[in-house]
């Protein structure tokens, strides 16, 4: 679907259809005059009767076929003063779902209306345009690859900002080219997240990141299991060793033209393909959910990929390194047992009591290889950690884990703005280290369940030096989710705000 603008006026718009947000308790001719201009016969038109604006209502409104405009879908979002930017974004969702299913090609968007919502919710005109081309993309995504009969309709071939004044505005056109990268990056996560992972192997990962990268120029490096041990990544590979597929850690580099030589942003992305939990085998219910185990990484890609799409002049000011840590965890016969000790790669030994604590395993040694081969300004890993997580916060939302209350405080800030809802949790290090204590080696890998997300995050900080500003982002409860802009399955979480990690990072060069 393209992004269009239609300015100039009301004597310039056409499309087979026009969206026109609406709020409870309008009247008609309150709710979108200018359009009415193109549109003469929408004041009179009969369903208005029975149209009340409430959330989630949707009315078709028909004209003369012949004329420019000649259906107007009123998208009621309730009253103005109750409405949020969740509710808005499922609105423009759920009006897409609705064009595509009567086959709508072309599909406008009321400026004048959604001005109006930009002032109800207190943003920028400009924002508001990119969480509607976002939204409307994010409606549209279906994951429909096994489906022996896939749906009959297309997506519209276009959607359009009907607007009033002469020109667009630059800030606009900026805001919605964002919109179409951050919708390419969750759309390329969710698919990666969605593929089961009899398709999306380590090796397969790989290939997708070596794809994004030679896409946009970008270098690339892959780790197989004879380079991991070669680094001596050996929490790493404990996890990789009880499966058929190999281990795959692939490394995005992204130098922008007059980054180079820079500190870089590091992402670190867990890629449990599968958590079969190893020899501390999971239950088997939901088991299936654990081919999301690697929404972590799939979220590092999803950056890399909108992080290409943008143009130059909004390149980030630093390189970008993603780092995305593929393998399975199975109980095969050459699997981990609980008790078996590891050296890591910062010459830390872990006795593995869990072989289902296995991100933190895999990440620890990604995390010291990091910083071995770059000076980071700033790293960040992003993992569907632990359980513990989602029992703390719900589903849905994030926990953040950072020593740098700035660098939190962005974090859970981004997220809120970006429709990513994540909150900080307490990195407690005496107190959880002395949950992870071993009488035989430096740590356990798995301490008490109560707490345990807190135990996960300070495990990880053992891997971070001196002096690295780092966060922790624990996405156990928020990969998979349902939506008027989340077809059930794989949500994306992650890729706005990382990004957008990314792109502020720029404006504190030192
Ligand atoms: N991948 C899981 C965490 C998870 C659980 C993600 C549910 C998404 C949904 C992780 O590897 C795991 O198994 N964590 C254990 C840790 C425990 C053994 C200390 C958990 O949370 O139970
Ligand atoms: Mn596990
Ligand atoms: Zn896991």
């Amino acid at each position: 679907m393209d992004i269009r603008f239609q300015a100039g006026g009301p004597s310039r718009w056409k499309a087979d259809v026009a969206l026109s947000f609406v709020f409870e308790g309008e009247k008609a001719e309150q709710t979108c005059p200018e359009l009415a201009e193109r549109a003469p016969w929408l004041g009179i038109a009969p369903a208005w009767r029975d149209f009340r604006g409430r959330k989630g209502e949707m009315t078709m409104f028909y004209g003369p076929g012949a004329m420019e405009i000649s259906r107007v879908l009123g998208v009621g979002l309730g009253k103005g003063d109750k409405l949020d930017m969740t509710a808005f974004r499922h609105a423009v969702g759920s009006a897409l779902h609705r064009c595509r299913e009567y086959d709508l090609e072309t599909v406008g968007v009321d400026g004048t209306s959604l001005a109006r919502v930009a002032a109800r919710l207190g943003v920028d005109f400009a924002f508001l345009v990119r969480e509607t081309v976002l939204s409307a993309f994010l409606g549209l995504y279906r994951y429909e690859r096994w489906l022996s009969k896939k749906s009959e309709h297309a997506d519209p071939r276009w959607l359009a900002f009907l607007l009033e004044g002469e020109f667009v505005e630059d800030a606009v056109r900026t805001s919605a080219r964002m919109a179409e990268a951050e919708a390419a990056g969750i759309t390329l996560a969710r698919d990666a997240v969605n593929d089961p992972a009899n398709v999306m192997t380590p090796s397969v990962f790989a290939e997708k990141a070596r794809e994004v990268a030679s896409r946009y120029g970008m270098a690339f490096r892959v780790l197989g299991p004879e380079e991991l041990a070669a680094e001596g990544m050996a929490a790493y590979l404990a996890v990789a060793q009880g499966s058929a597929e190999a281990p795959r850690m692939a490394v995005v580099e992204y130098t922008p033209a007059g980054a180079e030589g820079r500190a870089p942003v590091i992402l670190v992305g867990k890629g449990l393909c599968f958590d079969s939990g190893g020899i501390s085998l999971k239950p088997a219910k939901g088991m299936e959910d654990m081919k999301g185990d690697m929404s972590g990484a799939a979220a590092v890609l999803g950056v890399m990929e909108a992080l290409g799409r943008l143009d130059a002049s909004h390149a980030p000011a630093r390189p970008v390194v993603g780092i995305m840590a593929c393998t399975e965890n199975m109980p095969g016969g050459h699997a981990t047992r609980p008790g078996d000790i590891v050296v890591a790669k910062n010459g830390k030994s872990i006795e593995i009591v869990n072989t289902d604590a296995e991100g933190r395993l895999v990440l620890a040694d990604a995390l010291a290889w990091a910083q071995e081969h770059y000076r980071p300004f700033r790293m960040l890993d992003i993992a569907t950690l632990t359980g513990a997580c989602a029992v703390a916060l719900g589903l849905g939302t994030a926990g953040v884990f950072s020593g740098d209350d700035v660098f939190a405080g962005e974090l859970c800030t981004a997220g809120e703005k970006l429709g990513e809802r994540s909150w900080r949790l307490p990195l407690w290090t005496a107190t959880s280290l002395e949950a992870l204590k071993s009488p035989c080696a430096d740590m356990v890998n798995s301490g008490p369940r109560e707490g345990g997300a807190i135990h996960a995050a300070v495990f990880l900080q053992q891997f971070i030096r001196e002096g690295v500003t780092w966060a922790h982002i624990d996405m156990a409860a928020a990969d998979m989710g349902e939506s008027p802009i989340n077809a059930k399955g794989a949500t994306g979480f992650g890729v706005r705000t990382l990004l957008s990690v990314v792109l502020s990072a720029g404006r504190m060069l030192q």
